[in-house]
């Protein structure tokens, strides 16, 4: 399991940022060909794209590309271009506005063939799959099932507000005059998809870059849901995305804990439900241990706590 607690957004046009992404704390970059370009700079983009992965050093990260979507003309060609030149530097390839299960079929199948013709390892590049409006979200599960390719789907906060009519411009926050939250059920219907089918699944940007305070709080509500990580636009939102996606200390220690426990007490006494201090621990307790574990360990951190029996 790839960490992608934090993806920050590169624009494609813009080498200084090409080169400024390298040095961020970042999970994975997405080097955009989409809606941080302008269409006049797409095609220069796929150049510097190209060249930015195949010179640049990304060492630790997860490397994107996200293309324009397959109601535009230029799809295919950003495809073409930038896994011919840069397949063997590249990890996944990002479609945004997903609306349809044929659409990733088309890309996975485009993939194979580029990676026949280049000699690439057959299946290695990934897919991240945006969903960003009402028919994305209403076809999420065909979606998410839709190809072997898949490791993640990515909510698009600012293109699904606009596209289900939702009534405020600040991307992320809820709307005046409604008591509720207005992206729980946008975020646990992806959740669900993105579960079903073993994908990870990343919230989208918050553009108020300066409030970073504002970008932690509505992290911490895809956080807490069980999301894996967020967009970053900004070096000033890297740090928060990383700590709010990685467990707390306390949490991963307990979780080993139960873990070396369980492991313990069900093979060296036979017994599976026992105590652990003044908590009970079963099977389930084990289930909900690991995946904390699996985030630490991917998050880097390190136990500070031992089992004694
Ligand atoms: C991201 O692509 C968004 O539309 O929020
Ligand atoms: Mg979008």
């Amino acid at each position: 399991m790839r960490s992608r607690r934090s993806v920050l957004a590169v624009p494609g046009s813009s080498p200084r940022f090409l080169e400024k992404a390298q040095t961020l704390p970042v999970d994975e970059v997405f080097l955009d060909l989409e809606d941080s370009v302008a269409p006049l700079a797409k095609e220069e983009a796929r150049g510097n794209i190209v060249t930015a992965l195949r010179e640049g050093d990304w060492t630790g990260k997860t490397r994107v590309v996200r293309v324009n979507d397959l109601t535009t003309q230029w799809t295919y060609r950003d495809v073409i271009e930038v896994v011919e030149g840069a397949g063997a530097y590249l990890d996944c390839v990002m479609l945004p506005k997903v609306q349809d299960p044929t659409e990733v079929v088309w890309l996975d199948t485009l993939l194979t063939q580029i990676e026949k013709t280049m000699g690439y390892e057959p299946g290695r590049i990934g897919i991240e799959a945006q969903i960003e409006n009402a028919r994305g979200l209403v076809n999420v599960d065909a979606i998410a099932g839709s190809s072997r390719r898949l490791e993640t789907l990515v909510f698009g906060p600012a293109d699904f507000m606009a596209s289900v009519g939702m009534r405020t411009l600040v991307v992320g926050e809820q709307p005046p005059g409604y008591e509720g939250d207005a992206y729980h059920y946008i975020l646990m219907r992806l959740l669900m998809a993105a579960r079903t089918h073993d994908l990870q699944v990343i919230d989208g940007p918050y553009l108020q870059i300066k409030d970073v305070e504002g970008f932690r709080r509505v992290a911490r509500r895809s956080a807490a849901l069980g999301f894996d990580g967020k967009w970053v636009l900004h070096p000033s939102q890297v740090e928060a995305a990383n700590e709010v996606f990685s467990p707390a200390q306390e949490d991963y220690d307990h979780a080993e804990l139960i873990l070396e426990a369980y492991e313990y007490y069900t093979t060296v006494e036979k017994r599976g439900a026992v105590m652990l201090g003044d908590e009970m621990i079963d099977e389930a307790s084990r289930k909900m241990a690991l995946v904390v574990a699996a985030k630490g360990r991917a998050a880097g951190l390190s136990r500070t706590k031992t089992f004694t029996p």
